[in-house]
């Protein structure tokens, strides 16, 4: 019988809880946007791997593939507890979607919020050949509707990937500008050597470190910028097309592309080096967009400085920001309205 098409249903969600600890914070006293999308990655590594060796003969690590937009939608304070919640809600022949949510706990009073929620698609990659993609045991819907709304996302994640291009040739070089509010000022890159810390089983990195390094970047980036504190507002869509094995050197590079009133865009770029194997090239693995805002003590949204647009390119890529805000502003905003008429 084709594995794919027998019904099975193991242990399907996970809860992972964790009290915020001042090296969590990041400079404005919450939770760096980086720890949390770490914790989501790591809950949904979890989950994943489990099920995906819950049938058949040969064991699997489950690899990041895609992480979809993510919004965060309340700061996260050091003293709270992170509820870290991942089910698994779609099983395709060969891809999982495990959807994240965290929540805050303030456990002196009880109270309770939603930080943040994620949907992560992960791949089974054979323990004995890391090249070898395998199946994804089959899960029970609990009706045809979820079944269906599951095939729906999965497949708009499909032609979303097809219709993005991955930007290999754009480099991040080095600049020194001493003009604020340039591309060139605030524009910073991040080393780091890929230890056995940062990996897998297989040795290859896991998806959530590389996430928070990419959000310490933009964070960089984004305080170069406006000189006040920032915390992330939300990361579009990632995909992660290459493995980075342990033992290869990333750079991690961040420009602001775009701002308007109370939000900065910053696209950062990672890319890996096998220092020691002369034989291998240096490769794009990931490219993404963050989206910062900027927070007063009291944690009101402040003004941004317009970014100085100089190139022709940074006026291109302004263009295109600014594309993408307006996009996303419209989708929120028909959403509130959406949930204010049920
Ligand atoms: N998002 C979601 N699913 C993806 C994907 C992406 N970006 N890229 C591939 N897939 C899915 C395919 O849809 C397919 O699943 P399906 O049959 O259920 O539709 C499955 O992966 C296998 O596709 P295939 O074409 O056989 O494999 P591939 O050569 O595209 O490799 C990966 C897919 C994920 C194994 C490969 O891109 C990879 O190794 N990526 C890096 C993973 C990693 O190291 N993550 C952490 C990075 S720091």
């Amino acid at each position: 019988m084709d594995q794919h098409s027998a019904p099975f249903c193991p242990l399907r969600a996970i809860q992972i809880s964790r009290i915020m600890r001042p090296d969590d914070a990041n400079i404005a006293g919450s939770v760096h946007g980086g720890t949390i999308l770490k914790m989501i990655e790591e809950a949904g590594f979890i989950i994943s791997t489990r099920h995906c060796n819950s049938q058949g003969e040969e064991h699997s690590m489950a690899a990041l593939a895609r992480v979809e937009r993510t919004d965060f939608l309340s700061p996260m304070c050091i003293g709270e507890v992170a509820h870290v919640s991942a089910e698994i809600t779609y099983t395709a022949k060969h891809s999982v979607e495990v959807q994240v949510q965290v929540i805050a706990e303030n456990i002196l009073t009880g109270d309770k919020r939603i930080t943040n929620r994620a949907s992560l698609w992960y791949v089974p990659l054979s323990i004995r050949n890391v090249d070898k993609v395998l199946e994804v045991p089959p899960i029970e819907y609990t009706d045809t509707e979820q079944e269906e709304n599951g095939r729906k996302r999965y497949e708009a994640q499909k032609l979303e990937r097809l219709a993005t291009k991955q930007k290999n040739g754009d480099v991040i070089l080095p600049m020194i500008s001493l003009e604020p509010h340039t591309v060139n000022f605030s524009q910073s890159s991040l080393i780091h050597l890929v230890g056995p810390s940062d990996c897998t089983l297989h040795g290859f990195v896991h998806g959530g470190v590389t996430m928070k390094l990419m959000d310490e970047v933009a964070g960089i980036v984004a305080a170069r910028h406006c000189k006040t504190n920032v915390v992330t507002a939300s990361v579009d869509a990632i995909n992660f097309h290459r493995k980075i094995q342990k033992g290869f050197v990333i750079t991690v590079s961040g420009r602001m592309t775009f701002t308007s009133n109370k939000s900065m865009e910053i696209e950062v770029f990672v890319d890996a080096d096998p220092i020691v194997e002369d034989t291998r090239e240096r490769f794009r693995a990931v490219s993404a967009y963050f989206t910062y805002v900027s927070l007063d003590e009291k944690g009101k949204p402040l003004s941004i400085p317009e970014l100085k647009t100089e190139t022709e390119d940074e006026k291109k890529r302004f263009e295109e920001g600014k594309m993408r805000y307006l996009q996303t502003k419209a989708k929120r905003q028909s959403e509130k309205l959406a949930l204010t008429q049920q």
